[in-house]
């Protein structure tokens, strides 16, 4: 048990890696304590302060912008302008962005948050089978994937699956959610690919550059699901952090909880119903040597949940890969001199695995 009190300074590293251990076996995920009946917050959960904390922005008129796609679909060039000068100020002001008339039906939406909340919600016997932490399962569910190397354990369980570039066997996926994951995937990479024509022509590149340059390869998706907390400020759902990845598109549900740093505060991104939010990852900021932002982002745990969002990563994370990316040619100059070094995506997202979600940016190591 975790000392509270005057104790807690005697005993200040109580063994956390047990704890841990212990956690980690049940392969109950925090959805297990939950379901335990536990009231109080086990320590391994408890938010450490760092003695500065950022403020919660009190301006509910600031909010990521909002981009209609549907002019997209005319083929009104003069509106395809117009979007991708959204997207343009959006990526380099805030790194995030809503979008809306994405082309995926509202009812695969919903079927979508569904079918993730009822993987989460199954018999705990058949999802412990899916358990583990070896990145090279075709399923893999578990609690915190950086549960050892993280200071603070999120109130979180999360599923990953890798969806392109090699299509798993649907076998390899869970029943309840096996056919909404292929039809998601299939509409959601569509999407991924128009918003890389998007970002491209923003850059001032052409349409297919970032997708020629397989930015869009790679997409895994997770499902997480954020069990509600008895005692919320003193955890959180997700600490914060930048994506690693080039994009991702998320789909969250009606309850809220997830804030961007902007402005140096930390501002809501609130639940649109039908509506996709993006932000760009560590490694589109990399290649745009710093004109697209990857923006940090975290999660509020909740005393109301269970929370479920569905979040696209594009990348092929730790599958190998010996591509190199570094800030984009075209875009350099002079007085624009590359910030970065190359890295592959798999050294890159290696190094971010390895050092876990503690606040600070993984681009900093690939800085020159
Ligand atoms: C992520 C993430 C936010 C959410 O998966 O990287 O930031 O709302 N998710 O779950
Ligand atoms: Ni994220």
């Amino acid at each position: 048990m975790a000392a509270t009190g005057k104790g807690a300074e005697l005993k200040p590293e109580y063994d956390r890696l047990s704890a841990l251990k212990a956690f980690d076996e049940t392969k109950a995920g925090v959805k297990g304590l939950v379901d335990a009946g536990i009231t109080d917050i086990p320590h391994i959960f408890r938010r450490k302060h760092s003695g500065k904390e950022i403020p919660v922005s009190g301006d509910s008129q600031v909010s990521i912008p909002v981009i209609d796609l549907g002019g997209l679909i005319i083929g009104d060039s003069g509106k395809r302008k117009e979007i991708v000068e959204s997207v343009r100020e959006a990526a380099e002001t805030w790194g995030f962005f809503q979008i809306v008339n994405h082309g995926i039906p509202e009812s695969l939406l919903e079927e979508m948050k569904d079918r993730v909340r009822r993987f989460h919600e199954q018999d705990t016997e058949v999802k412990k089978k899916y358990y583990t932490r070896d990145p090279m399962k075709p399923l893999i569910y578990n609690s915190n994937f950086d549960l050892y190397s993280a200071p603070t354990t999120n109130w979180r369980d999360s599923f990953l699956c890798r969806m392109a570039p090699k299509v798993p066997n649907p076998e390899d996926l869970p029943a309840v959610c096996r056919d909404v994951l292929m039809e998601y995937s299939k509409q959601v990479m569509k999407v991924g690919i128009l918003l890389f024509e998007l970002l491209s022509e923003a850059l001032g590149l052409k349409p297919n550059y970032l997708n020629d340059m397989d930015c869009s390869e790679g997409v895994a998706i997770l499902g997480h699901y954020y069990p509600a907390c008895p005692h919320p400020e003193l955890t959180v759902g997700t600490t914060e952090h930048a994506d690693n990845d080039f994009l991702t598109v998320l789909l969250q549900d009606h309850i809220g909880g997830l804030q961007i740093l902007y402005d140096n505060k930390w501002t809501d991104v609130p639940p649109h119903p039908g509506a996709l939010v993006v932000n760009l990852g560590d490694l589109m900021q990399l290649i745009s040597n710093d004109r697209f932002k990857s923006a940090q982002h975290r999660v509020l745990a909740s005393h109301v949940g269970p929370r479920v969002s569905i979040a696209s990563f594009f990348c092929t994370h730790l599958l190998p890969s010996t591509k190199l990316y570094g800030p984009i040619k075209e875009l350099l100059s002079e007085t624009n001199p590359p910030k970065y070094r190359e890295t592959t995506v798999r050294d890159y997202t290696a190094y971010y695995i390895s050092k876990g979600l503690d606040g600070t940016s993984a681009l900093d190591h690939f800085k020159l």
